[in-house]
């Protein structure tokens, strides 16, 4: 059965903006993306939303809802009462364009800076070969959508705008600790995730994991097995003198 949900819905762009009231009709089984776009079609034609495949794949629909960073086509009206007052806002990290639609372009910026997969010179395609186990290791962060919750939850840079130079954020450091993982990949990628990348930032607080729509384990398996593998680096003194002597 239907009925009027009460929704708050942030409008304006990066210079100014306010939290707009609509009282707007729900039907059975919707989620908070059919919302908004009702409220396009009936009573807010110029809102901005980013949006493209309403499944949960693209990424493209991450806002916060009431508070917490979600993607909108995979959020449930039903998880709400019929008496809530639901509050749309855009993904606070980044600057905002319009309405509900941010500029992300500081995480293409952050992707550019990650050297890319470097298989050994001589080899073939079709020549390549690896364990299971380490395809399936890998496999988990290939399932990214890169929707940025992760990036915009990340109190690194989502509450200290001045960090974002020196700190690519969860969903960089994940695929630079892919890559590191990568029995192929012949890159040494230690100092660049501590240095360029600033993993010494992440101090595991975790909320990247819990907001991530993938349910990947983002920093059990990729952030914690990267600050071990630099910490052993840096370190352990038979790897340190190792290091002085023949200078890797
Ligand atoms: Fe989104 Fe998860 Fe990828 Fe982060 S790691 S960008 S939260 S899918
Ligand atoms: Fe940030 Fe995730 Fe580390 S939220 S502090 S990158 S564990
Ligand atoms: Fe594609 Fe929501 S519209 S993830």
């Amino acid at each position: 059965m239907g009925y009027k949900a009460q929704f708050r819905v942030w409008r304006g762009d990066d210079e100014s903006g306010e939290l707009r009231d609509y009282v707007i009709e729900v039907n059975e089984g919707e989620v908070v993306l059919d919302i908004i776009h009702r409220l396009q079609a009936t009573q807010a034609p110029d809102l901005a939303v980013r949006w493209n495949c309403k499944a949960g794949k693209c990424g493209s629909c991450s806002a916060e809802i009431n508070g917490k960073p979600k993607l909108l086509c995979m959020t449930r009206m039903s998880t709400f009462t019929e008496d809530e007052v639901i509050t749309v806002t855009p993904m606070r990290t980044f600057p905002v364009i319009r309405d509900l639609v941010t500029d992300v372009s500081f995480n293409y910026t952050k992707a550019r800076e990650v050297q890319s997969f470097s298989p050994p010179p001589d080899l073939k395609p079709g020549e390549y070969r690896m364990q299971q186990v380490d395809v399936e290791r890998s496999q988990e962060f290939r399932k990214c959508i890169e929707c940025f919750l992760c990036q915009n939850t990340c109190h690194v840079i989502r509450d200290h705008e001045e960090n974002k130079e020196a700190f690519s954020g969860p969903r960089f450091l994940m695929r630079v600790a892919e890559l590191e993982m990568h029995p192929l990949d012949t890159a040494d990628r230690r100092d660049a995730a501590q240095d360029e990348h600033g993993l010494g930032y992440c101090n595991i607080t975790k909320c990247c994991t819990e907001v991530c729509p993938e349910h990947i384990k983002i920093t059990d398996n990729a952030l914690i097995p990267m600050k071990e593998r630099v910490a052993g680096r840096r370190y352990d003194p038979v790897v340190w003198l190792g290091n002085k002597l023949f200078r890797r």
